[in-house]
């Protein structure tokens, strides 16, 4: 996400929409789009460089790259992705061009989010919603999540990803509705914990510091990182990294 500025074009309403999580604006702004939810500025176009380095730094984590292409154990499964949710789809196209990746599941649950990928949106998703490996999963991702994990392998409440990529909100302390929260909590880590394949990578997106969630990260799992990505303006995003859930 970036923040407005006040060199900004003016934005215009292209498009409001009754949504799951409150109502939904979609603007644009010269060339840019942004997504207002629930009364709050959720994403824009403009930036994305820490919405991408959220699954490319889980992927590389999972299988053990540094990130630069090289190193690796070489010859791995095609990695399982899960991302929620879908914004204007820096995530999904960054997972779909990540070589490693076999698999994406996209959790969203906003039809009209969905359905701006087909139109003003489709540059920054890439198409990707109509790759054959992307599985669009329209549902609140609570409930992906608190269903059982032995769903069959391959759909979406089944176990085994490989990059669970967490990207519904600002961060953990800025939700968009009251309900998020819970997965910032000790039983939503858990409930994503189990999501994980054995190589897997919990990744959580925040705009801003979030040194309490940072901790909560460190009970439960024996690995966490903090990545910051600088913005033009402001605190810098950042990603938070967590593997090897803790017994
Ligand atoms: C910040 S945007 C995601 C940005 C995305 N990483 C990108 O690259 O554009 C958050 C998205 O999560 C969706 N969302 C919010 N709460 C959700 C929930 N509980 N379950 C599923 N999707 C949710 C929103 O509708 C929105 O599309």
């Amino acid at each position: 996400m970036d923040v407005i500025g006040e060199d900004r074009a003016e934005p215009v309403v292209v498009e409001r929409a009754a949504g799951v999580g409150g109502e939904l604006v979609l603007r644009r702004a010269g060339a840019d789009y942004e997504i207002i939810s629930n009364g709050m500025f959720l994403m824009d176009t403009r930036n994305g460089e820490s919405e991408r380095l959220l699954v490319r730094a889980a992927v590389d984590a999972a299988l053990d790259r540094d990130g630069s292409g090289t190193g690796g154990r070489g010859g791995e499964k095609p990695a399982r992705v899960l991302i929620g949710g879908l914004g204007v789809g820096f995530s999904l196209a960054e997972a779909l061009s990540h070589p490693a990746v076999g698999h994406v599941t996209v959790v969203e649950r906003e039809p009209a989010v969905v359905g701006w990928h087909a139109g003003p949106l489709r540059p920054w998703s890439r198409g990707g919603l109509d790759d054959p490996r992307v599985a669009l999963v329209r549902a609140d991702l609570l409930d992906v999540v608190a269903a059982d994990p032995a769903a069959p392998a391959g759909s979406a409440q089944g176990a085994g990803f490989d990059a669970v990529c967490l990207d519904i909100d600002n961060g953990p302390d800025w939700t968009v509705t009251p309900g998020n929260a819970r997965l910032y909590g000790p039983d939503g880590l858990d409930l994503l914990a189990r999501r994980l394949s054995p190589r897997g990578v919990l990744a959580v997106w925040s705009a801003g510091a979030a040194p309490g969630f940072q901790d909560l990260l460190a009970t439960r799992f024996a690995r966490v990182e903090a990545l910051p990505v600088p913005v033009p303006r402001g605190e810098p995003d950042m990603v938070y990294l967590a593997r090897s859930p803790r017994p």
